[in-house]
């Protein structure tokens, strides 16, 4: 979708710079599937769930809608790949004999996570499955 319409714009994928700190974190976590669910789709993904919704609000203030539209289709699959994620970060904590929150922490303090900080879209979080202690959030 974004290729599609770069293109329209007489651009390319690729012709922009872009961080890669999903693809680091990625190859840090590659011997440990707890590790990686814990860092990649629950804390550089669900990032994306936090700065989606105001880049996309720029965009459509910049006037272009055809970009706003795919940011809402990223947000929405977004949510799908943080819950699967959070679905197997469970799963591995009670394998192991974790305790997920604490273990969340001392795995980002590991490999040097970014530090949370909000705003963060506390619905979207809530539709990833994050759980209220984890990140403090208000019952709804
Ligand atoms: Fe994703």
């Amino acid at each position: 979708m974004l290729a599609e319409h770069l293109q329209g714009q007489g651009y390319a994928y690729g012709d922009f710079p872009a961080h890669s700190s999903l693809w680091e974190m990625t190859d840090k976590t590659r011997h440990d599937i707890l590790a990686r669910m814990a860092l990649v789709p629950r804390t550089m993904e669900a990032r994306g769930l936090d700065v989606v919704p105001s880049l996309r609000d720029k965009l459509a203030q910049a006037g272009d809608k055809e970009a706003a539209a795919i940011m809402d289709i990223i947000l929405r699959d977004e949510i799908g790949h943080v819950a699967i994620g959070n679905r197997w970060y469970g799963y591995l904590c009670a394998q192991r004999g974790l305790e997920p929150v604490e273990t969340y922490a001392s795995l980002a303090a590991e490999y040097a996570a970014p530090v949370l900080r909000g705003p963060f879209n506390l619905d979207a979080r809530r539709a990833a499955g994050f759980s209220e202690p984890e990140f403090n959030l208000p019952p709804k």
